[in-house]
């Protein structure tokens, strides 16, 4: 099977350099982009005698889903630039994998489209609140009625990063009839990925009215300190997400690998955890359950199946991180994901 690696060279090759760069880049030198793939391999498991454990079950229950592995689908933006069925294909990728698509603010198919394509498959909406607080709860307010399960509001982009690879491009031209929708009926026909257009900082206390507006659970992205992910379980989040949006913010902050065991032992009793960032194999999803996650996010690995391969592509990723993840977990002698554990960890 593909490895990541000979699926982003594929992509590359499909790909126009700008767009490319887009997907790739990271902010600043890319210490940090580099630094979350490294770090999960520095996280050294314990391997234990094959007859211990023949079968291995990765389905898990996440905010009230049956998912078939804690591997899940990240926000990514502007889809469409890496193939024409865009977030259609990823959403029914996810729904094939039995798991979760998270949908973009920022992406090139309208949220209803997404629903329709994406069948039973359980959906994830991402949030960046708009400047104008009326234009963001319309969003919200139809996400229920379209079969969303959980809004994940990021908190990590008060605006873009200093992505010199990305910037240097200048705007992205969209294709024909293509541009990045604002879930309420409008496009934007030119990606400007260094322009923001939502409010410069969230606050906590806003968590309380995008709850109420979405009348969903709320789970807050790019948290990389136990006490943020205190403060977002207090305003109400009913999950977090360990992100530094992969690397694509602060240049040198710390890898998820390293922040995610203080951040899992301020809030995991409480309320799922969930990291991101440089999950390459199923044997790093082993290591972030070990280390106490309850889920995975991927978000490169799939955007290289997507521009390779449309959805089955996507579902190639998928299909292989889960056999990794169901092998990492027999050689290390973890039956259920619920068994996995420190005694997984050197
Ligand atoms: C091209 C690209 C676009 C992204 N767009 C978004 C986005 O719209 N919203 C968001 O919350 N995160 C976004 N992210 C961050 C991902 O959700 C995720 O945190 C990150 O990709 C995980 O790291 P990985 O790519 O190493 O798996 C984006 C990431 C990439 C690479």
């Amino acid at each position: 099977m593909a490895s990541d690696a000979a699926r982003e060279e594929t992509a590359r090759g499909v790909l126009t350099p700008a767009v490319y760069d887009y997907f790739a880049g990271g902010a600043g030198d890319e210490r940090t982009l580099r630094d979350n793939v490294a770090a999960w391999l520095r996280v050294p498991l314990r391997s234990r005698a094959g007859a211990s454990c023949p079968e291995a079950d990765t389905s898990v229950e996440l905010l009230g889903s049956h998912l078939a592995a804690p591997i899940l689908l990240a926000p990514v933006a502007a889809q469409r630039l890496l193939h024409p069925d865009g977030e259609l294909a990823s959403a029914r990728a996810a729904a094939a994998a039995g798991t979760v698509f998270c949908l973009s603010t920022r992406a090139t198919a309208d949220l209803a489209d997404v629903a329709a394509a994406g069948g039973s498959g359980p959906l994830w909406f991402q949030l960046y609140v708009r400047p104008e607080r009326d234009g963001t709860e319309r969003v919200l307010r139809r996400l229920g009625p379209a079969g969303y399960r959980a809004v994940v509001v990021t908190a990590d982009l008060p605006m873009p990063g200093e992505r010199d690879r990305e910037f240097r491009h200048g705007p992205i031209p969209m294709p024909e009839g293509v541009g990045i929708v604002d879930h309420l009926g409008s496009l934007e026909p030119w990606f400007k990925p260094s322009v923001g257009g939502w409010r410069a900082t969230l606050q906590w206390s806003d968590l309380g009215w995008i709850a109420e507006a979405a009348g969903l659970p709320v789970l807050v992205k790019g948290v990389m300190t136990a006490e943020d992910a205190s403060l977002a379980l207090s305003h109400g989040a009913a999950g977090v997400v360990v992100s530094n949006h992969g690397g694509r913010q602060l240049d040198g902050c710390l890898p998820t690998a390293v922040v995610l065991p203080e951040i899992v032992e301020a809030v995991a009793a409480s309320v799922p955890v969930l990291v991101d960032g440089g999950i390459r194999t199923g044997a790093d999803v082993l290591r972030a359950l070990a280390l106490g996650a309850d889920a995975v996010l991927i978000g490169r690995p799939y955007a290289w199946g997507l521009a390779g391969g449309g959805q089955a592509g996507v579902e190639e990723v998928l299909t292989e991180l889960v056999e990794e993840l169901a092998e990492a977990m027999k050689a290390a002698g973890s039956a259920s994901v619920g068994a996995v554990g420190s005694a997984v960890l050197a």
